[in-house]
């Protein structure tokens, strides 16, 4: 039986600002996807919410891209958005970005990571959400996850994973995608994978191309023209007997990275793993947040979920984030701190910068 995972994403509204998504939304969206379980559109799905963003998680039948899978997500999104207007939360309706459906949200606002396969004997699943940051913020974990031996010994010690891995990257620029085959190609595939902001790991296959991993790779700024909030991605990653295993796949985030993304899409900060209750940006609006959900799936069943992040084995992680945003917003406005100029086309400081352009005289 080939079972599809959907995870599909959109900030419709949140309390306090851009910090957290109320219990009022999240009941909303689970009565909605239970009525979409009776109607048997979906087998099982999960609501959570990663700051400011609502999480649907839904197992089906219908393959990845699925116009009724979407437009089901798509229509879920706008009654949460409808209550969120009633209720005046913050930026209601935000990542919606277009009225009708067109058949994919892909395009329209919200974040989409799919994954079809035919289920294994037993099939482990790590769910990922982050808010305040990009898509890209996946290539450095999930190339250490299927890539580097220093963090997946199975790489080394496995057969069965010591073939290697392909990774689909999208240049989120251009449109276009490249795969790239490693350990072959891994220096070209670092290449790319430095740039996080333009270049973003879409999905990984094992050689004999069974499907191991899947990234959101929806650029708001770059759909609407214009700042519309950053596009706090997702990913799916499948584990275990062949793949990573979880505790494989959690390691790289023992090391809370620089992502881009915090503080009015504007900052760099480091990544911090959290539990689903943890998993609200307060302090300068972040620092960036990423929660882990495990699942195993069962006859397209979601079971669990397991908080993988909730664990005193990434304390020192999240003392470590703490740390590291302190020396980062010492910066201020200053970057490295903040993002680039290149990086900063796409927010509101091109304006500002704009009415001192004729202020300038020519140097001798
Ligand atoms: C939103 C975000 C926030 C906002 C900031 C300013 O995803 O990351 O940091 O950019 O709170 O928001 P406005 O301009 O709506 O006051
Ligand atoms: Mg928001
Ligand atoms: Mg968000």
């Amino acid at each position: 039986m080939r079972t599809t995972v959907s995870v599909i994403k959109a900030d419709v509204g949140s309390l306090a600002g851009h910090h957290t998504v109320p219990d009022v939304i999240i009941d909303f969206a689970k009565t909605n996807l239970e009525r979409g379980k009776k109607a048997g559109l979906i087998a099982d799905f999960f609501v959570t919410n990663c700051g400011d963003d609502l999480e649907l998680i839904m197992s089906h039948t219908k393959g990845e891209d699925s116009p009724k899978i979407h437009e089901f997500a798509w229509k879920t999104f706008q009654g949460a958005a409808k209550k969120a207007k009633e209720l005046k939360l913050y930026a209601a309706g935000q990542d919606l970005l277009v009225e009708a459906f067109s058949g994919n949200v892909k395009g329209m606002g919200p974040g989409v990571a799919e994954l079809e396969f035919e289920e294994r004997e037993s099939d482990p699943m790590v769910v990922f959400m982050a808010d305040k940051t990009e898509p890209g913020a996946f290539n450095l974990p999930l190339y250490r996850v299927f890539a580097d031996p220093f963090c997946t010994a199975g790489l080394i010690i496995d057969p069965t994973l010591h073939g290697g891995f392909k990774f689909e990257v999208m240049d989120v620029m251009e449109h276009k995608v490249v795969t790239l085959q490693c350990p072959e190609e891994m220096y070209d595939l670092l290449a790319l994978l430095g740039t996080p902001g333009r270049y973003v790991i879409r999905k990984i296959y094992r050689k004999d191309g069974l499907q191991a991993a899947a990234v959101s790779t929806t650029r708001l700024s770059l759909i609407a023209g214009k700042y519309v909030g950053k596009d706090d991605p997702v990913a799916i990653v499948r584990a275990q007997h062949g793949l990573p295993a979880v505790g494989e796949v959690l390691e790289p985030f023992a090391t809370p990275h620089l992502v881009a993304g915090w503080m009015r899409g504007s900052h760099r900060g480091p990544l911090m793993p959290v539990g689903v209750a943890n998993a609200k940006c307060t302090r300068f609006d972040g620092p960036p947040r990423i929660v882990a959900l495990g699942f195993q799936i069962s006859n397209a069943k979601l079971i669990g979920p397991a908080d993988l992040f909730d664990d005193p084995a990434f304390d020192r992680a999240r003392a470590l984030t703490n740390e590291i945003a302190d020396y980062m917003r010492r910066h201020g406005p200053f970057e490295p701190g903040r993002l680039s100029a290149d990086e900063m086309e796409y927010t509101t400081l091109p304006t500002v910068l704009k009415k001192l352009k004729d202020r300038f005289t020519k140097a001798e």
